[in-house]
C-alpha cells in the first residue's frame, strides 16, 4: 500500500494583511529521484525514478475545499512536468508537456481541491518523454476526500478496507533493469503485471466488505478484469462498481467484467463476508483483454492474471463491518446544454468538434495535426460555460485509443464501433454512463460521442491519447476555453 503523504500545513501568507481571507492551505514536498528496488530477489536491483522515491509514489488525501500546495523538487536525472489528472486546476498548474522543471529545480503547484470526492492521480507530463518517465515509476495516487461520501458509510480507512491498487505492466533485462521500447515500437506492454509496484501480489482480506480504487497507470497496456473462485473451478464473481474517474456513480453498478484503459479509474466493492477464512478461499482478479495493436499477433505468458485476495480470519483488533452500499451514491451534475448563454447553437445535441485519432507517415494526428505543430494545435475554442459535444472518432486500423480531455469531467453519450476488441458489446457500459469521465476508450474504429461543460476556468489544456508512447509521438492536442460569458 503506498504510504499516506503528511502535510506541513501553512496558513497563507495573505493572512496578516487580509484577514478575512484566512483559511488553511496544505503544504506538500515530494522530491523526485531515482532509487533502487528489488523486485525480483535472484536479480539485481532494478534502477526507477519516483516521486519520494518510490514507486507509485505516496498517496496524497486533501479533504474537499481545502487547497493545496505541492513542491515538486526534481533530483532526477530528466526533465518532467506533473499533471495532477482529474484535477480542474488553473492552466500554469496543470503540467502542460513544454512547461517542463529541469533537474536540480523544482516547481510549486497549487491545486483547488474543489470537486467532490474522487479518486485522481499524478503523474509526469513532459513533452516527448512522458512514457519514459512514467515507465521509471513517476505515477501516484491522489483522494479527494468528501463528507457527503463519508456519510454514506462505504468501506473506509486508507490502506485498510480502502484500498487503491495501481495497476502497471514492465519488462525486465536479465540483469534486473527495465525493459524499453520506446522509440522503437509504437506500445510498451509488458509482460509483468504489477499492483502497487509489485509483480502479482497476494493480498489478505477479511470475511467483510472492501472498497478498491483501482487504477491504470500502465504505458500502452489496458485490461478486462474478472474475478473467479479458484477453490470452485475458477467460478466468475459478479461485483458492484461504485465509482469512476469523477467519484461515486449513481448508483452500484453489478457488473461481470471491468474494461480499464489506461489512466482510467474505477472504484469497486468486494463483498468477502460469505467466504470462509479457514481454509481460506483465494479469489483471483484476472484480465482477459489481450495487449492490442497492429502487428501485436502474441501475448505474454501470465498477462491474464492480476492478483490474488486470500480471504483470512478477522484480526482481533478489527471492528465489525458496520459498512453499507446504498443503492443511491449522489445526484451526478450532467452537462446541461441549456444553461449554455448566449449561444443558441450551443444549446442542441448537435456535435460541436470532431477529432478524428489516426496515423499517418509514422506519426500518431489528431485532425492531423501533430503536438509539436505549435502554429496549429490549438483544435478547439470552447467558450467558458458552454456545454459541448465533441465526437472522437478512431480511424486507425487495430489500435484503440484510451482519450483524455483536461479540465473537464464528462459524460459518455454515446459509441458506435464497427469492430470492438474481445467482441464486447460496442454500446456505453452501465458503469460509464451513470457517473462522469475523464478518459474514455476509443475502440478500434470507434466514434464517441462526449458530453462536458467547459468550466471553470480560461485556459490552454491538452487532450491526448493515454497510451503514453502515442501521445508522446504526438497524438495531443490543445484546446483554449476562452471569454467569460456565463
Ligand atoms: Cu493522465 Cu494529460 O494525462
Ligand atoms: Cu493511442
Amino acid at each position: 500500500i503506498p504510504p499516506l503523504k503528511q502535510p506541513g500545513r501553512k496558513l497563507n501568507s495573505l493572512v496578516r494583511r487580509y484577514p478575512h481571507l484566512a483559511r488553511e492551505i496544505w503544504y506538500y514536498e515530494m522530491e523526485i529521484k531515482q532509487f533502487n528496488h528489488s523486485i525480483y530477489p535472484n536479480l539485481p536491483n532494478t534502477t526507477m525514478v519516483g516521486y519520494d522515491g518510490i514507486s507509485p509514489g505516496p498517496t496524497i488525501i486533501v479533504p474537499k475545499g481545502t487547497e493545496s500546495i505541492v513542491r515538486f523538487v526534481n533530483n532526477s536525472p530528466r526533465k518532467n512536468s506533473v499533471h495532477l489528472h482529474g484535477s480542474f486546476s488553473r492552466a500554469p498548474f496543470d503540467g502542460f508537456a513544454e512547461d517542463t522543471t529541469d533537474p536540480g529545480q523544482y516547481k510549486d503547484y497549487y491545486f483547488p481541491n474543489q470537486q467532490n470526492g474522487r479518486t485522481i492521480w499524478y503523474h509526469d507530463h513532459a513533452v516527448h518523454i512522458t512514457a519514459e518517465n512514467a515507465y521509471m515509476g513517476q505515477a501516484g495516487m491522489y483522494i479527494i476526500k468528501d463528507p457527503a461520501e463519508d456519510a454514506l458509510n462505504l468501506p473506509s480507512g486508507y490502506g485498510v478496507y480502502d484500498i487503491p491498487l495501481v495497476l502497471t505492466a514492465k519488462r525486465y533485462n536479465p540483469d534486473g533493469s527495465l525493459y524499453s521500447t520506446i522509440g522503437e515500437q509504437i506500445s510498451l506492454y509488458g509482460d509483468v503485471i504489477h499492483v502497487n509496484g509489485q509483480p502479482w501480489p497476494i493480498f489478505d482480506v477479511e470475511p467483510r466488505k472492501y472498497r478498491f480504487r483501482i487504477l491504470n497507470a500502465a504505458v500502452s497496456r489496458s485490461f478486462s478484469l474478472y474475478l473467479v473462485d479458484l477453490a470452485e473451478e475458477n467460478r466468475p464473481i459478479r461485483f458492484q462498481v461504485i465509482g469512476s474517474d469523477s467519484g461515486l456513480l449513481e448508483k452500484p453498478v453489478w457488473t461481470p467484467n471491468l474494461y480499464l484503459s489506461m489512466a482510467e479509474r474505477y472504484e469497486i466493492i468486494l463483498d468477502f463476508t460469505n467466504y470462509t477464512s479457514s481454509p481460506s478461499t483465494v479469489l483471483e482478479l484476472r484480465n482477459f483483454r489481450k495487449a492490442g495493436g497492429a502487428g501485436v499477433e502474441e501475448e505474454y505468458a501470465h498477462t491474464n492474471q492480476i492478483m490474488r485476495l486470500r480471504v483470512i480470519p478477522p484480526k482481533p483488533s478489527s471492528s465489525p463491518d458496520t459498512s453499507v452500499i446504498p443503492s443511491h451514491l449522489r445526484d451526478i451534475p450532467y452537462p446541461d446544454p441549456t444553461t449554455n448563454p448566449g449561444f443558441p447553437g450551443r444549446q442542441n445535441k448537435t456535435i460541436h468538434h470532431h477529432f478524428k485519432f489516426h496515423r499517418a507517415n509514422g506519426t500518431w494526428l489528431i485532425n492531423n495535426t501533430p503536438f509539436s505543430d505549435i502554429q496549429n494545435r490549438v483544435l478547439a475554442k470552447p467558450p467558458r460555460g458552454t456545454v459541448e459535444i465533441w465526437e472522437l472518432e478512431n480511424t486507425t486500423d487495430g489500435w484503440s485509443h484510451p482519450i483524455h480531455i483536461h479540465l473537464v469531467d464528462f459524460r459518455v453519450l454515446h459509441r458506435s464501433g464497427t469492430h470492438f476488441f474481445d467482441s464486447a458489446p460496442r454500446n456505453v457500459q452501465p458503469y460509464e454512463r451513470f457517473g462522469l469521465k475523464d478518459v474514455v476508450w476509443l475502440g478500434k474504429e470507434e466514434k464517441v460521442w462526449v458530453e462536458a461543460h467547459y468550466a471553470p476556468w480560461d485556459g490552454v489544456y491538452m487532450f491526448h491519447c493515454h497510451n503514453l508512447v502515442h501521445e508522446d509521438d504526438d497524438m495531443m492536442g490543445v484546446f483554449n476555453v476562452t471569454g467569460l460569458i456565463d
